[in-house]
């Protein structure tokens, strides 16, 4: 019995063909490389935009003087001090309003001072009350139980021509230092 010769496969790599599959490599890492940055660019100026971008507080009108009676607190909606073109309906913010005489208000920011969620007035308990973790404030936006560190932000308000203006600025939001 006769064993026929293996066929031989041994054969040396064509120099020309590897170089071509490294290229074509290396240009596909590379096409990944410049997607990866391109779809990175949104998320890192995301990221880095507060701390660039500059913000001026604006004066936005919220209803007439009569509207709100005495000792009432309100909630009201006004658009940010610089909404970006493109921010839509997330471009409105709001406030608890309080008329505390003829010509004086005070005006809450609704996003508690723990991570930011919109706390509630309860009128019947003179409470403003948050949902997510507990977090309860009296009526002067002080914290009386749960984890908020700070007090409710105050917007400034002033009376102008028959109409409650609040001065709309970026609400600041404690966490993640407030986390534990
Ligand atoms: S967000 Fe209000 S208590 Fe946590």
């Amino acid at each position: 019995m006769s064993e026929e010769p293996s066929e031989q496969t041994n054969i040396p790599p064509n120099p020309e063909l590897i170089s071509r599959r490294q290229f074509f490599n290396r240009l596909i890492l590379a096409l990944l490389a410049v997607g990866g940055v391109l779809m990175g660019i949104p998320f890192i100026g995301f990221l880095f935009e507060p701390l660039i971008r500059k913000f001026t507080p604006v004066w936005r009108p919220v209803g007439a003087v009569d509207k709100f009676p005495i000792g009432s607190t309100t909630d009201v909606s006004f658009v940010d001090a610089n909404p970006l073109s493109w921010s839509g309906v997330t471009a409105n913010s709001a406030a608890w309003l309080r008329r505390d005489s003829e010509t004086q208000f005070t005006a809450f920011s609704v996003n508690c001072t723990h991570l930011g969620c919109p706390v509630r007035w309860v009128a019947g308990s003179q409470l403003f009350m948050c949902p997510c973790h507990g977090g309860v404030y009296n009526k002067n936006g002080e914290v009386v139980a749960g984890p908020p560190p700070l007090p409710l932000p105050r917007y400034p308000v002033r009376v102008n021509n028959g109409q409650v203006e609040i001065q709309a600025s970026p609400v600041p939001i404690t966490a993640p230092f407030s986390l534990p």
